[in-house]
């Protein structure tokens, strides 16, 4: 089948090339010309594992094309929408200006039938509105229908996500014929017996903001209770394998720390109370306010420890900060926790100094004042104190005593509760973790 995917960010550019490994002939579009024409050079703009190779061997096959150009997506039937719904400035809704511009763009070009496929992930009431926009846009004898198919996928895990989803979720008007154009889209896993659930437009875009909004609660709820393990000398970790064999509670996102970020958990939950707040219904999410603060308010709790550990302040004291990525194998550093911390550091006179084994070039560009590494090893040397911030494999496995021979002194916050304490203690370390009175 014929596609076009707008919009080839993380979500966009892993769906056209997912698409054409699955058969389809896609293009994707953009308007970043500097993002498609490494796309079209089979270069991933973004650290996504496996994604490299499936885009360069559908380029070689011909199947997978990149352009700016939107009438290049006109000769498709089916157009994805992938682009971004950030946070407005000023306000916790979804700003849609970029989804707005992607339908204003296409739309007119189009002839004949035409099925646009919402991915993006927008506020309830979004596809009925878009419906009255294209259909003001489309010319005579053109028909576009909206249709929602919320994207689940995870970044680091995009391509998986995307060939072997855990769900396909389609929202449909009443009346619509476009359930046979998306089992066919979508032919592949539904021979694997994914499930495919189609409902009403309204469900699906709920659907996909409520998952989000349960995932950010689960962490803030074991972070609200890391909270009082601390103050009663408990311990988190222990307490969350004990309440995770219960298989209703789920040992999943039960990862005491830093808490969320990313380009999509904060903003997504802001815009989801944003949204019910315009609808009348603001009192049910007022408890994704609390979420949201117990999120934010770990970031500062590390600093404080930071200053604490420091004897009451950094200032001109050398803080070393391992990740900048929101969470490990990624390189966005959107709302990232630890870019967050970095800087709060940095602000109050630390001299910081990050690594990031992939997302270095990223956080210089959000972060220029920033020292950066050039490796673990040259963070680490003369660190006062220690913070792992992001969960990479590479910091889950540091070696205690060869560390300890890099810093000043043997000082670390073990912000992601991944390191072994026994070890960095029995190597001299004094070790300080959230949640946990070690
Ligand atoms: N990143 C994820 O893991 C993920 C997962 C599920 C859902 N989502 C949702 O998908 C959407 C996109 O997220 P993302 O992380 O890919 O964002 P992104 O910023 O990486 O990509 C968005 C892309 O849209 C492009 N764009 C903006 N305006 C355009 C226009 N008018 N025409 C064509 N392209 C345009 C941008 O240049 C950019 O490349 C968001 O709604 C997000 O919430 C993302």
């Amino acid at each position: 089948m014929k596609m076009s995917v707008i919009g080839t960010g993380y979500l966009g550019a892993t769906h056209a090339a997912c698409m054409a490994e699955l058969g389809h002939e896609v293009v994707g579009v953009d308007v970043d010309e500097n993002k498609i024409n490494q796309l079209a050079d089979g270069v991933v703009p973004f650290h996504e594992p496996g994604l490299p190779e499936i885009l360069r061997r559908n380029l070689d096959t011909g199947r997978l094309s990149f352009s700016t150009d939107y009438a290049d997506a006109a000769g498709a039937h089916v157009h994805f929408i992938g682009v971004g719904t950030p946070q407005e400035r000023g306000s916790y809704a979804a700003d849609l200006k970029y989804v707005h511009a992607a339908v204003d763009t296409l739309v007119p070009l189009l002839e004949g039938e035409h099925l646009i496929v919402g991915k993006s992930t927008v506020p309830v009431g979004t596809a009925e509105e878009l419906q009255e926009r294209v259909d003001a846009l489309a010319g005579p004898g053109t028909t576009v229908e909206i249709v929602w198919n919320p994207e689940f996928l995870r970044e680091s895990h995009g391509v998986e996500d995307t060939i072997h989803p855990d769900r396909i979720v389609v929202g449909l008007r009443a009346g619509s014929a476009a359930e046979p154009i998306l089992r066919e889209v979508y032919a592949a896993q539904l021979a694997e017996d994914i499930p495919f659930l189609v409902m009403d437009l309204a469900t699906a875009e709920l659907v996909k903001v409520a998952a989000n909004a349960f995932l950010a609660t689960k962490i803030s709820f074991i972070n609200a209770v890391a909270e009082v393990c601390e103050a009663s000398g408990g311990d988190v970790t222990r307490l969350a394998d004990a309440i995770g064999h219960d298989d209703r509670i789920g040992r999943k996102f039960l990862g005491a720390g830093l808490g969320f970020g990313g380009g999509c958990l904060p903003k997504d939950i802001r815009a989801f109370m944003a949204r019910a707040g315009e609808l009348g219904a603001d009192q049910a999410l007022s408890f994704l306010r609390e979420v949201d603060s117990i999120n934010m308010r770990q970031r500062d709790r590390m600093v404080h420890f930071a200053k604490e550990d420091l004897g009451g302040s950094v200032m001109g004291r050398r803080v070393t900060v391992l990740g900048a990525a929101f969470k490990a194998n990624s390189d966005d550093v959107r709302d990232s926790p630890a870019l967050n911390i970095a800087g709060q550091l940095s602000l109050a006179g630390a001299a910081v100094s990050v690594y990031d084994p992939q997302a270095m070039g990223n956080a210089r560009r959000v972060f220029p004042t920033l020292d950066y590494a050039d490796s673990l090893d040259e963070a680490l040397a003369g660190a006062e104190l220690v913070i792992l911030a992001t969960e990479w494999p590479q910091f889950r496995e540091m070696d205690p005593v060869g560390c300890g021979q890099l810093v000043a002194v043997k000082r670390i916050i073990d912000g992601r509760n991944v390191l072994d304490v026994d070890a960095w203690q029995a190597a001299g370390w004094s070790i300080r973790a959230l949640g946990r009175s070690l």
